[in-house]
């Protein structure tokens, strides 16, 4: 079990800056996800740390090694690819087996292995038939040994690539979208096994996906990428309670965010498409986008009013697509189905946020913190009373 540090790592592929400075430090054992729009940079930051392609600049280091001048072989990690990358020749045990014995077997202990897999010859050689079998079983794939990968689904496919790389205990797993070529219920299943699989072995797993759903339900920390820069890395709550910028906010969070126009008056006083918040922005005045989940909005007697487009009944939850009726921009709402039961009209409705989940950003989409504007005059008189920033968002 290894941390991962990365330093200020840069990269470009001629003209094209991919990555621009990208500096993280991953904690021994923990789960990881590089989670970012397709292009952002993922699978070249993922390479740099496997040594399968070379930092312009910047240092890694794993396990407290600095690994920056390493060849891959000699890194002790183990990729996990999408398209699985088996030997369609070989059987699952000969794929599982390949990394030890290409570690332990002599070119000429090699040569019958490969042609066919046969038991009782030599210690060597048992013990890792043995060491797969464990790996196997861990896998629930002890019944396919004998298969070719041809013979087997995509989800067995992922399985016995993983096995690979476990049998190799490598001081750290990479993986790149290793689900992606799955069918929704299989990927949805994996994610389980994956992240059951990493709390049974515990070895630092950085796992790279474009789905914010899967790096949301298996990480302990999420990095957000765009554009080649590290926007947020946190916890999955964190990144999407506390976001630290408008694009992290928009791409944590299914249905997206909902958006609006907001404006901090010569007091820092926060009102939203019009409509007064009882919040205020401090040094701050002009606008402001103001950002709220579709689960943060209640319907309510005062607030934000809304024309009802589609709605759409999940069973255990609504949703309502809206068009926010002053400045015309477009708003989901997230309801129970008796709150949307309860609602007094199916087309036009007043909508509020709940107390403390406003969040603002500023005009470059740097998160600013919002404070009761009770606490704010009291802050401004200079108050000596403890500060209770209550429904407030800080
Ligand atoms: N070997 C390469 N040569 C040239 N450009 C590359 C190469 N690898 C990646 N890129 C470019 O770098 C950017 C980031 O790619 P990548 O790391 O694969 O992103 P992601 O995995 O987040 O989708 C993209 O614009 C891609 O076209
Ligand atoms: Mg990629």
């Amino acid at each position: 079990m290894a941390g991962i540090v990365l330093d200020r790592i840069e990269k470009s592929f001629g003209e094209t800056r991919v990555l621009k400075g990208v500096s993280l430090a991953f904690d021994a054992g923990s789960f990881i996800s590089l989670v970012g729009p397709s292009g952002c940079g993922k699978t070249t930051l993922l390479r740099i740390i496997a040594g399968l392609e070379q930092a312009d600049r910047g240092q890694v280091s794993i396990g407290g090694r600095d690994v920056t001048g390493i060849r891959a072989a000699d890194r002790d990690v183990a990729m996990v690819f999408q398209n699985y990358a088996l030997y369609p020749h070989m059987t699952v045990e000969q794929n599982m087996a390949l990394p030890l014995v290409m570690r332990r077997l002599t070119t000429l202990e090699r040569a019958p292995f490969l042609g066919r897999l046969v038991a009782g010859t030599g210690t060597r050689r048992a013990a890792i038939r043995e060491e797969v079998a464990q790996a196997a079983r861990l896998l629930s794939i002890g019944h396919l040994m004998e298969r070719r990968p041809g013979q087997l689904s995509g989800g067995q496919r992922q399985r016995v690539a993983l096995g690979r790389a476990i049998v190799r205990h490598p001081k750290a797993f990479l993986m790149d979208e290793p689900l992606s070529n799955l069918d929704a219920a299989l990927r949805h299943d994996m994610r389980r096994e994956l992240v059951d699989l990493h709390k049974r072995i515990g070895v630092t797993t950085v796992y790279v996906t474009h789905d914010q759903a899967e790096a949301m339900t298996m990480s302990d920390r999420v990095a957000v990428m765009l554009g080649g820069h590290v926007l947020q890395f946190g916890s999955p709550r964190e990144v999407y309670e506390q976001p630290a910028t408008i694009d992290v906010a928009k791409f944590i969070g299914s249905p997206r965010i909902n958006i609006l126009a907001g404006e901090a008056d010569g007091e820092g006083r926060v009102s939203v498409t019009g409509v007064a918040t009882g919040l205020v922005a401090p040094r701050l005045t002009g606008k402001l986008s103001i950002g709220v989940r579709p689960e943060h909005l209640t319907l309510a007697a005062q607030g934000i009013a809304v024309t009802v487009g589609h709605v759409e009944f999940l069973g255990s939850e609504v949703l309502v697509y809206a068009r926010e009726t002053r400045a015309g921009s477009d708003l989901i709402l997230r309801l129970a189905p008796e709150a949307w039961e309860a609602a007094p009209s199916r087309q036009n409705l007043t909508v509020a946020p709940l107390a403390g989940r406003l969040l603002a950003f500023d005009p470059v989409g740097n998160r600013v913190g919002l404070i009761g504007s009770e606490t704010a005059a009291r802050i401004g008189a200079g108050g000596t009373r403890p500060l209770r920033t209550g429904a407030a968002h800080v």
